[in-house]
């Protein structure tokens, strides 16, 4: 009996005397540890006679619970004093705003990771080609001739050197074509420059995203389960889609694909101009004379092509309604996201 009182007076005094957390430690060992004083004390059941066994047993428990409320007492107590010391000593200044804004990656860009993923699932190799394009490149070879009034609709910068900022993605299909024979699967998502006025929907400088698949015996309806199935993986929902006859003279047919707008569910708003329609991916079968211009023999290969508007599907995506505002550097935009 007189042992219980004395360790347990011991036990106090040494929790209250432990300066630091490892000292504590060191106390909790010297007395529950495997070779501490309250086993010792177990180990001594053994000896006494069997009817004071049971209340020896129970005693010693208590004791060692004692010890272990000691021993948090003393935890929490150390805790506290070092905080408080990290406080006084001017380390920490809990007066800081604790919300911080983080950095991420930027919308384009992660949408950009998500289309590499998805056609790459496809079996599609990421292609590139210079920003700065020859006539070629750009229109001749995509069917568009010198002259021909279908130049026009892209709205072209030139350089004094007669080079042409490329007006869009669509130069690279050439430029794979030329180099590599089919079958070919690629996309060229790339920078594109227009001399358009800046508006909600339209930028000067902007992202397109092109496709080109060449094999034999390629049909539309291969190209409607690919862009449907990018679609449904970039919107996160099987979204309701159309596709619209369009005139690109680098395919024929030639089409546009439609979303429904993601604003109004259909139900007409103004970002649809009241159509329930958000044309998204144009698209078609490449034209044989764009095979031919590449040197391919148009009864042995054909395929389809897209060029989608890249910022625009990151809009679509994240709900945002001006283009602008993926450029202009708003956090707001980005703690929304
Ligand atoms: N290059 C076209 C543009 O910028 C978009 C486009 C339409 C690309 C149809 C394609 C396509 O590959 O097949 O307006």
């Amino acid at each position: 009996m007189s042992d219980l009182g004395a360790i347990r007076d011991d036990a106090q005094a040494a929790t209250g005397a432990a300066g630091d957390l490892r000292a504590l430690d060191e106390v909790r060992v010297r007395f529950l540890g495997k070779k501490g004083a309250v086993k010792a004390l177990l180990k001594q059941t053994g000896k006494l006679p069997p009817e004071e066994r049971k209340g020896f047993g129970m005693q010693v428990n208590a004791l060692r619970g004692e010890v272990q409320a000691f021993l948090d007492a003393r935890k929490l107590e150390l805790e506290q004093a070092a905080q408080d010391a990290v406080l006084e000593a001017g380390w920490l200044d809990p007066t800081l705003p604790t919300e911080r804004q983080t950095g991420d990656l930027h919308p384009i860009t992660k949408v950009l990771m998500e289309v590499v993923d998805h056609f790459h699932g496809l079996g599609y190799e990421v292609a590139s080609g210079p920003e700065i394009e020859d006539a070629f490149h750009n229109f001749d070879a995509l069917n568009i001739p010198a002259n021909h009034p279908a130049r026009d609709v892209w709205d072209t910068f030139y350089l004094t050197s007669g080079e042409i900022p490329r007006t869009h993605t669509s130069s690279v299909q050439i430029r794979t074509m030329e180099n590599r024979q089919p079958p070919l699967r690629i996309i060229a998502p790339g920078k594109c420059f227009r001399n358009e006025t800046i508006d909600a929907t339209h930028l000067a400088a902007f992202n397109q995203c092109e496709g080109l698949f060449i094999d034999k015996d390629v049909t539309v309806g291969h190209l409607k389960a690919t862009l449907e199935g990018l679609v449904e993986r970039l919107m996160g929902y099987k979204v309701p889609t159309r596709f619209r006859p369009a005139f690109y003279p680098f395919v024929e047919p030639g089409l546009d694909l439609d979303i429904e707008c993601i604003f109004c569910k259909g139900s007409g708003c103004s970002i649809c101009k009241d159509s329930g329609w958000i044309e998204v991916i144009p698209c078609g079968m490449v034209h044989p004379n764009v095979l031919r211009a590449c040197g391919h023999d148009p009864d042995e290969w054909n395929g389809f092509a897209f060029g989608m508007g890249f910022d625009r599907m990151v809009m679509l995506r994240y709900g945002i309604d001006d283009l602008r505002r993926l450029y202009d550097g708003n956090l707001d935009l980005v703690r929304k996201l």
